[in-house]
């Protein structure tokens, strides 16, 4: 059997009205990527050999957004907003030549997974021209109804042009459809606008099917993944959605999360085996974290690399460009950006360690600061093997600290420290005995007057 080719074109010119934004609609963000990174992150994984994106005037940034996900997309322009079957229109010529399945795919749907986009695929290889993705809901007021007769889809009704039989109907459209490349221009050029908003419908090409003598069936699929966003309610139930599923995976894969509804993954994040997270804790995009790590309650990780066995937080956050090497530990109120920690080092306390590398075992006092940046440029600081850095040192950049070299506590280091060197710059306390009680006794007198 010759494998099957497909396209799918991904409709989101809308500017989302609703959502009361200056950005369109689907560039709004689930779990740190935008619906339309999602949307196209489900299409490229279903398969397809193609992808267009349907977008309004001045959407760049939208086909930018798609175009980071996968690299073949192909964007159209729909400058008049028609409805959604004229938007599909927009991206005609990709349809000339067409793939053996076309999968039509709305912007802001972001939740669909690839499997169930396979499975539509599955439908339309059995020989369904149209093939509709359905699910049943408890609150269906804004979706178009499946209308079935006999067990069999006949139409899809928008909620607006439903007699109140039909609205009552709880199989809902969710508006990402199927169709065997063979047919879906002459479906599509057989829309017409006569319904209640004035608007080509995707929703008519099942009637059209029907009346073509072509066959129309519906795949159902689960509500939470199939959820589209109009307004910012529905961004916030998408985006709990999204948590819901995320977290169950990671503790599927053999995490442990104290308390799973306060832990907020990206949608992107990799956990390894026998992780421990604690309560309160986020990752932002770009986070690896390998097995036998615990992250303590508080902490805030962004695109940082995590080795076997750190311990991190409560209270830490690591900043883009942070490793932790194997066994490295950060601890409480503790910010590492754009930094190494290599094997076994430790910061435990209070630090700033920003643009630097701090070598295998070495040990960072409480309150030590990399002063990286002088308000122009950032400046790298560079610590080597078992240094050990005394508390609330400034580390004045570029800096070098030798391997095995002491700092001593409360200096300020500008010049290069050798390896094995002690360091410290210090003033010498003045103590003046008795000076104190003195002190109180004179204060206490005068308050007696
Ligand atoms: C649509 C479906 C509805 C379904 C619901 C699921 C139609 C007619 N209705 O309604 O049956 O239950 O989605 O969420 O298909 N778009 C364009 N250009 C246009 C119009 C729309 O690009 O001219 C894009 C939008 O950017 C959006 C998508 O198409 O990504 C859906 O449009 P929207 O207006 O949100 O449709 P719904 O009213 O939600
Ligand atoms: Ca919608």
């Amino acid at each position: 059997m010759t494998r099957r080719t497909c396209q799918a074109i991904i409709v989101a010119a809308g500017q989302g009205t609703r959502m009361k934004s200056d950005q369109p609609k689907v560039l709004h963000q689930i779990a740190g990527l935008s619906m339309i990174g999602h949307v196209t992150k489900a299409a490229s994984e279903a398969g397809v050999d193609l992808i267009s994106v349907v977008v309004g005037p001045d959407m760049e940034a939208v086909q930018r957004a798609a175009t980071a996900i996968h690299p073949a997309v192909n964007a159209h322009i729909q400058t008049d907003r028609l409805g959604t079957a004229h938007a599909v229109l927009a991206a005609r010529a990709d349809l000339i030549d067409p793939k053996d399945d076309v999968l039509v795919l709305f912007g802001d749907t972001p939740l669909l997974t690839s499997d169930t986009l396979k499975s539509v695929r599955d439908s339309i290889a059995e020989g369904h021209d149209v093939v509709v993705l359905g699910f049943r809901s408890d609150v269906p007021d804004p979706y178009g109804r499946l209308i079935e007769q006999d067990g069999k889809l006949v139409a899809i009704r928008e909620a607006k042009d439903c007699t109140p039989e039909e609205f009552a109907i709880s199989f809902c459209n969710a508006g990402i459809m199927g169709f065997s490349g063979k047919h879906v221009l002459e479906l599509l050029d057989a829309i017409d606008d006569d319904n209640a908003q004035k608007e080509y419908y995707l929703t008519d090409a099942v009637e059209k099917a029907l009346a073509k003598g072509l066959g129309a069936t519906a795949v159902e699929a689960d509500e939470d993944e199939l959820q589209g966003v109009n307004n910012r309610q529905h961004l916030a139930n998408v985006e709990a959605a999204f948590q819901r599923r995320a977290r169950d995976a990671a503790m599927t894969a053999g995490a442990t999360l104290v308390a799973p509804e306060t832990v907020y993954f990206a949608y992107d994040t990799k956990l390894g085996r026998d992780v421990l997270i604690e309560p309160n804790v986020i990752f932002a995009p770009g986070v690896t974290i390998a097995d036998h790590v615990t992250i303590r309650a508080f902490s805030y990780v962004e695109s940082t690399k995590v080795a076997d066995g750190c311990v991190i937080g409560p209270y830490a956050r690591l900043r883009p460009g942070t490793v932790l090497e194997e066994g490295a530990k950060v601890g409480n109120f503790v910010e590492i950006k754009k930094a190494r920690i290599e094997k076994g080092a430790k910061v435990n306390h209070l630090s700033y360690i920003g643009d630097a590398r701090v070598g295998e075992k070495a040990n960072i006092g409480a309150g030590t600061i990399t002063c990286n940046y002088d308000g122009f440029d950032k400046f790298k600081t560079d610590i080597g093997k078992g240094a050990f850095i005394g508390s609330n040192t400034a580390l004045v950049a570029p800096a070098t600290i030798g391997d095995g070299a002491i700092i001593g506590a409360g200096s300020t280091i500008t010049d290069p420290v050798e390896a094995d060197d002690l360091a410290f710059t210090r003033a010498r306390p003045t103590v003046k005995s008795g000076w104190a009680a003195s002190f109180r006794q004179k204060k206490a007198a005068k308050k007696k007057h």
